[in-house]
Order: C-alpha cells, then structure tokens, then sequence
C-alpha cells in the first residue's frame, strides 16, 4: 500500500515503567499475549505512516527487536517525555507533513480519532473524560474550548484536580513548528522533568491554540502498574471473546475463557467453561472443546473433540473428528483423523495414525534425559491400555498392544505385541494364606 507521505509518527517507549516494579521494560508486558508495542505498532502500520519512529533507552535490547523493521531512536537518559521526541527529531529534519505523537503505554488507540487529529491542519491533542482521571495530566481550556495548558497531576493545586477532562497524551503537530516548540520545553516543575505537556503553551507564544479531541473510553487511559495491566487484558479478551462469537463460536461461559491475540476460528465451534487459548492456536469448524482444556501453538481440524482437561501444546495438530479426551497431554504430535486418545496419557513427539485408539494410562516415553525421540504409530493400531511406548519406535497399520506392555521395538503390520510379565495363578493359595495368617495372630495376642 502506498505510503501517507504526510505523516510520520512517533512513540514513546523509553521510560523505565519503574510503576509496573518488573525487569521487562513497560511496553513489553503483553495482553492477549502480545505486547503494549505490538498492538500500538500494528494500529500505527493502517495509517501507512511515510515514517514510525521509536523512541526506546539503549539497554532496551528487547523493544529494538520488536520494532524491527521500523526505526528505533535512542533517548540516552530518562528526563521525561518532552526530552524522548529530541532523538526521533534528527529523523525529521526535512519533513513537512504531520507528526503524531503516542505514547508506548496506551496500546489501544482510537483510530477515527486519531485520523480527525491528522485531517486536523494545526496542533492537536486528545483527551479523555473520566469520573476518576487520578494520574493523568487535566487540560485547562480557554473560554472557546481551545487548550491553554495541560497541569501534570503532580503539580495540579487541589481546585485542578477536581478537572475530569484528563490528557490522553497523543498529540498531532506539524513537523515545521515541532523542533522549534520542543526546543523550548524546559524542567522547571514538581518532577524537574521535560514535559511534552508543556507544547499546547508554547504553541500559544506563537499565536497557535490548541485543539482538544475527546475520545469516549472504556478503561483506564495507559497503562502505569499491573492493575491497569491486567484492566487492559480484561478489555482485550472481551473484545476477542465477542469477535469469536459474532463469527460462530459458541461459549457457554464466555468471561471464563481466554485468548491469543491471533486465534484463528471457524464456524460452529463449542467452547465450555474455563478454557485457555494460547498462541498460535487455529480451531476448525464444528470442533467442541470441553471444559477446563488449555491449548497453544496447535492446529485443531473439523469435527475434532478436546477435553475436558485435556492440554494440547505447541507443534501439535489434532486431524479431523479426533478426539482428545480427558487428562490426555498432546505435545509436538500428529494425531491422524479419526484416531483417538480418550482417557489419561502423554502423546509426545509422535504421529498417531487414522482411527488408531490410544487406551488409557498409554505414555509415550519420548526422552532419554539428553534427545528426544519419536514414535510413528500407523492406521487402526489398538494400544492397550496402561502401555508404555519407548520411543524411537514405529507401530505398522492394523498392529495391537496388549494392556500393560511395555514396548521398545518396533512392530509390523497387523502383529500383535506383549510385553509384560505373565501372570501366574495358583489354586488354593489365598484360603492357606488366610489360615497361617490368622493362626500366627491368635498366638500374638495370647502372649
Ligand atoms: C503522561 C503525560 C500525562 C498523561 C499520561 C497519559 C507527560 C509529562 N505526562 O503521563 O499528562 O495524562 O501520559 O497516559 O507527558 N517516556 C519516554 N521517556 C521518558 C519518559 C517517558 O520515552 O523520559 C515514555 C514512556 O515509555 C511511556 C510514555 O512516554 O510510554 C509516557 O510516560 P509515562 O511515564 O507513563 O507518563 P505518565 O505519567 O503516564
Ligand atoms: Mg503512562
């Protein structure tokens, strides 16, 4: 798609999020599995900006790989947001269109906004009204509704306080007023910090107001601790939750599960209670996950049954109509169509062949402690139940295991295999057993 050559935007992701007490930076932590960044970034690529800068600290090794292939700028010291743009500046110099700024904690933008804020020909800033706007900056409007000044909560008296209408912080500018108007902002405040916040005044020296565009929320705005981390998440899988339905996923207690950002469904899909969806997960249509199952990095084909408790895990593909019932772990495994695993076992590393039924207690003994190794069971194979598979080993079409076999090599086609100890009955044993037994306790208690 062709580039908007008017537009270049900027993101802040510099700060320490010293607020969410981690080691990972602030706009790594993840909802619906993928980080604050990813969303933003992702939001910002449908504008086709000519230019997305990101502005990160040099020991963030972690934010440069995940803005990869769009530019990461460094801020050598965190002296706050009005010192973060100078760095994404140096990239700017001869560009004359719109320059949208956002900040790397507010992952879920409005984009109607946001393309009113750049359709805009002046500076422009969003805001959002909130019954409690407790951490965010309150905008001061003139007596026309054009912003005067935006007071950072730390340096608010108690009468600005009570403002509700508080400052979302992205902010739309031109790219021939921002140097100059950045180059002005100085630290003199509660915090000794250079405040971004200030630009709305200094474009006012220029004869230039500000205008304000309100955006309706649901949440908290940003994210500064875990717990609007974790409102955040609480959005985001609603939101993934409604979509799955309005596409033909049933839930039957939809606020007990939940998602990836990227889980793929069909149609007429059946999902109980209390069942999470991790990465990378795609589910056909007419599959029916059962209560309590935890799924990532798997491909679930039509018709296919899961759980309950049942736990699929990465590189695994369930074929069509197989089913996987409960207490089964599928890891890194082919299950063929058809084939079935119903009752308590471990499947890993192995192809199950087409309509092979897997007993219960079956466990696929894959790792020797150093290597991994993998078993191929062919089609209509019958593993008796309590089996242990040692792998490497190959299973022909139409073999059968006998229960309680412990089995390290390989069988044909349509064989049968035994491998346990044979038992061995002996008439009588248990009455003579009892009588020595009882006389020997009689002779006890007479001492
Ligand atoms: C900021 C705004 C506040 C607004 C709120 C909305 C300022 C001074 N305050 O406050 O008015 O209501 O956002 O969410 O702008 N960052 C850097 N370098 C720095 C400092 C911050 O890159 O030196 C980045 C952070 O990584 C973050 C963003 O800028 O993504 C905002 O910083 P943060 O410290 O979260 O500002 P708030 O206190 O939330
Ligand atoms: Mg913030």
């Amino acid at each position: 798609m062709t580039k908007n050559s008017n537009l270049a935007i900027i993101i802040l992701a510099a700060g320490k999020g010293s607020r969410m007490k981690s080691d990972l930076p602030k706009v790594m932590h993840k909802i619906a599995g993928r980080t604050m960044l990813g969303w933003l970034i992702e939001s910002c690529e449908s504008l086709n900006p000519e230019k997305l800068i990101v502005v990160t600290a040099p020991d963030m090794d972690e934010v440069v790989d995940a803005v990869s292939p769009h530019l990461v700028v460094f801020q050598k010291e965190q002296n706050g947001t009005g010192d973060a743009v100078k760095p994404a500046l140096e990239h700017l110099k001869d560009f004359k269109g719109r320059v949208l700024i956002l900040m790397g904690d507010e992952p879920f933008v409005n984009l109607d906004v946001i393309q009113d804020m750049i359709d805009y020909e002046d500076i422009a800033a969003m805001a959002v009204t909130l019954d409690d706007p407790a951490g965010l900056g309150r905008l001061v409007l003139d007596k026309d509704g054009y912003l005067e000044r935006i007071i950072e909560e730390k340096d608010c008296t108690a009468e600005q306080l009570k403002i509700k209408q508080g400052n979302a912080a992205n902010y739309c500018v031109p790219a021939t007023k921002l140097i100059d108007w950045v180059s002005q902002i100085t630290n003199d405040n509660a915090q000794s910090e250079y405040y971004l916040t200030d630009l709305p005044e200094i474009a006012a020296k220029d004869g230039i107001k500000t205008k304000v565009f309100n955006v309706d929320v649901e949440i908290d705005w940003g994210i500064n601790n875990r717990v609007q981390l974790a409102e955040h998440e609480r959005y985001a899988q609603e939101k993934l939750r409604e979509k799955a339905m309005m596409s033909g996923v049933t839930m039957i207690d939809p606020n007990s599960v939940t998602l990836s950002w990227d889980t793929e469904f069909g149609q007429d899909i059946i999902i109980e209670s209390a069942v999470c969806i991790g990465l990378g997960t795609s589910i056909e249509g007419n599959v029916v996950i059962h209560a309590f199952s935890h799924i990532e990095g798997a491909i679930i084909e039509q018709g296919a049954e899961i759980g309950p408790f049942a736990r699929i895990r990465p590189k695994s593909l369930i074929g069509k109509g197989a089913t996987i019932g409960n207490f089964i772990e599928v890891n890194r495994s082919n299950i063929k169509p058809g084939a079935k695993a119903k009752h308590v076992s471990y499947l890993g590393d192995s192809t199950i062949g087409e309509k092979s039924n897997i007993g219960a207690g079956t466990v696929i003994a894959n790792y020797d402690g150093f290597f991994k190794h993998k078993t191929v069971i062919g089609k209509n194979v019958f593993v008796g139940s309590n089996s242990t598979i040692i792998s490497p080993v190959e299973i022909g079409d139409g073999a059968i295991i006998a229960a309680g076999s412990n089995i390290n090599k390989n069988i044909t086609e349509n064989a049968m295999a035994i491998g346990r100890s044979r038992q061995e009955n002996h008439q009588g044993w248990a009455t003579q057993y009892r009588y020595v037994k009882k006389e020997q306790k009689k002779l006890e208690d007479e001492d």
